[in-house]
């Protein structure tokens, strides 16, 4: 008798850990495979995207990743970004490969180190041309026991377009995306925080 119960409780740890292990978190996310198409860089926790300086209003964005309880700095996440051009359009090139072809090439990735620290340098991105869309960073993040998933957007907190349903958004994934610029130099800079699994299905 020992024994059966002995082998049910290992039938039972067993599986919550492999359900735990193949959980899928963060729902559905098109496109959040993008994460992986970094190629041979060596990711760090600073990036600057292409085009930075040559396109107008430059801009930098920087913050910590904390774990779930908000105040331990998450290592080894890698952040994906990527944003339209100062016409709204995410722009391509010829020899552009997998989601690249929907996201265009201003984008870049990120890793954090121990101090969770992430920083990256690009251009403020314009509203999708003759729309009210808010302008807007896309972010996807991978921890290294999980998979991939995509947190709020940046929005910009002067943008005209930005809503109260964005700004008073009550379960930001992450945690809030909305930044306030402000001038640095010949630059604008921005701090957000985000927080793993804030606000996140399944997490
Ligand atoms: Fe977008």
């Amino acid at each position: 008798m020992n024994r059966l119960l002995c082998a049910i409780f290992i039938f039972v740890v067993y599986n919550t850990e492999s359900q735990n292990r193949n959980k899928t978190v963060g729902g559905l996310c098109q496109g959040c495979e993008a994460i992986y198409e970094h190629g041979t860089k060596v990711l760090k926790p600073i990036d600057t995207l292409p085009d930075f300086r040559l396109l107008p209003n430059p801009i930098k964005i920087s913050g910590t990743v904390y774990e779930i309880d908000g105040t331990t700095p998450a290592r080894n996440v890698i952040l994906y970004v990527y944003h339209t051009n100062d016409k709204g359009i995410y722009p391509k090139k010829p020899n552009l490969k997998g989601w690249g072809r929907r996201h265009g090439y201003l984008r870049g990735w990120m890793k954090t180190d121990a101090s969770g620290k992430y920083e990256f340098y690009t251009s403020r991105p314009a509203s999708y041309p003759n729309s009210t869309a808010p302008q807007h960073i896309h972010i996807t993040v991978k921890e290294s026991d999980k998979n991939e998933y995509y947190i709020e957007d940046f929005y910009f907190r002067d943008d005209p377009h930005i809503t109260n349903n964005i700004l008073n958004r009550k379960n930001p994934r992450g945690g809030s995306g909305v930044i306030a610029l402000a001038n640095k130099g010949s630059i604008q800079v921005a701090k957000r925080d985000i927080i793993l699994g804030l606000n996140i299905p399944n997490y």
